[in-house]
């Protein structure tokens, strides 16, 4: 009876580390395969010699750059490196990444006919880790993920400053290009909401030139 009971409790054991091996295994290998497939459908995006979201800086971040503290800048999923090489130009020293190595060679190319250096890498930001209390200015455009917000919060320095802008769910609604996703899309104030614990320097949500609908923000660790 108790060598049975022994044998029940070590089969249960077995079985539970199992279950757990392959859930850790399927968590592993869905996180990968996800970061490959964007990795793939960015790469095809970018294989245009056109730079497809133009080379010039996201307008938000034009308009407000004097508000920016000069220093250290990282650009969050780069693109082609539109704002990256505007921060430069403006004076910044910048990190910028993206997961796609499309993105990556036009942004140097891009920091190349500017006359300005960037520091630009590959990475896939499901899996990197931000580095901590290292940047002045965190930037955000067009790119929407939300477990990543606590650790660009860490990684900029005290009194550093995050400027972000992109879609909100009426972008969907009212049928302008954009992703189709919901989980890339804003909820009304969540972008306030998720920078709360910052001092809130800029808000808004609007429709811009009829074209598209975004949540912008500035704000200050
Ligand atoms: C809409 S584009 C915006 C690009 C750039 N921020 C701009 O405003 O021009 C979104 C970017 O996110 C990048 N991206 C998507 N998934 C990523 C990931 N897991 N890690 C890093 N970059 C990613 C894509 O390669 C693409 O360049």
């Amino acid at each position: 009876m108790m060598y049975n009971y022994k044998k029940y409790v070590h089969n249960l054991i077995s079985f539970l580390y199992i279950i757990i091996f392959y859930t850790l295994l399927s968590h592993v290998l869905s996180v990968s395969f996800a970061g490959e497939k964007d990795k793939i459908f960015w790469n095809k995006k970018y294989e245009t010699e056109a730079y497809i979201f133009g080379k010039e800086p996201v307008e938000f971040l034009r308009e407000h750059i004097d508000l920016l503290p000069r220093g250290k800048a990282l650009d969050i999923a780069m693109g082609e490196g539109r704002n990256a090489v505007f921060l430069a130009k403006n004076g910044f020293s910048v990190d910028g990444c993206d997961i796609s190595e499309s993105a990556i060679k036009k942004a140097l190319d891009l920091a190349t006919e500017n006359n300005v250096k960037i520091h630009a890498f590959v990475a896939d930001l499901e899996t990197y880790k931000l580095p901590k209390n290292t940047y002045d200015v965190i930037a955000c455009f067009y790119y929407l993920q939300r477990d990543l917000v606590p650790q660009m919060k860490e990684a900029l320095k005290p009194g550093g400053m995050m400027i972000y802008e992109t879609y909100t769910f009426e972008n969907w609604e009212l049928g302008f290009e954009g992703p189709k996703n919901k989980d890339y899309l804003l909820k009304p104030n969540e972008l306030l909401d998720l920078f709360k614990d910052f001092k809130i320097i800029y808000y808004r949500e609007l429709v811009l030139n009829n074209k598209k609908a975004v949540a912008s923000l500035i704000a200050k660790k």
